[in-house]
């Protein structure tokens, strides 16, 4: 059962932590929230390059019925360039999977591996997609929550998103060859 939570961008179009003038990062959040536990470390993000798989992994991101190779492959067909890669010290610690359809931009296989959650690296590499997206005339974006993973709904409202009260459907058109996770 893959029934879903959707969230979107707020109304405005304008997320309320970062302005598409910003470079994303801690610094704004910061002024906007009067932190004081500083999180400037800033991961290199960078188009996609191999080696995400495993982190979709540690992120329980790889399900039966998608295989991540085939998706990978689709993906670089499709909107390439909104496929990012988080990077510290040349490792890849974060990626996520952008799109626009002409109408929507979503956001998919958005992962930090698990050790360096919390450390504001979803929030940056969020905020450029975002960017992307704005750049090519997306006004909005969607995206979906697995029924099984509702703790993740805390960090997509905490960078701008709200529920769009939509139920989601989805129609199956090429069934994946099995992946060996
Ligand atoms: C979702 C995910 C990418 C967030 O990455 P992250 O680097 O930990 O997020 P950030 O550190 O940028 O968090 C920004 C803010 O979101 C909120 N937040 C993030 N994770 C949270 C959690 N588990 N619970 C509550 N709030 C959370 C907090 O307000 C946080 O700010 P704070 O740490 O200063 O309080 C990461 O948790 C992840 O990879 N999860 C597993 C994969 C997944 O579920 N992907 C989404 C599929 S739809």
């Amino acid at each position: 059962m893959i029934s879903r939570f959707s969230l979107t961008t707020c109304n405005s179009g304008i997320c309320p932590v970062f302005s598409s003038r910003e470079v994303p990062g801690w610094r704004m959040a910061n002024n906007v929230f009067g932190r004081t536990n500083v999180k400037n470390t800033r991961l290199q993000i960078r188009p996609y390059q191999t080696g995400v798989i495993d982190l979709w992994r540690a992120c329980n991101l790889i399900v039966p019925w998608n295989n991540p190779v085939s998706d990978i492959e689709r993906k670089l067909q499709v909107n390439p360039e909104l496929f990012l890669v988080g990077l510290l010290a040349g490792k890849i610690v974060a990626t996520v999977f952008g799109g626009y359809d002409g109408h929507r931009g979503w956001i998919n296989y958005l992962a930090v591996y698990p050790d360096h959650q919390r450390q504001g690296f979803g929030r940056q590499i969020v905020a450029v997609v975002e960017d992307k997206l704005r750049a090519m005339g997306c006004p909005k974006i969607n995206l979906q929550v697995r029924e099984s993973n509702t703790g993740v709904i805390s960090f997509y409202k905490a960078v701008g998103y709200t529920d769009d009260a939509v139920i989601s459907l989805g129609k199956r058109l090429v069934d994946d060859p099995e992946y060996d996770a």
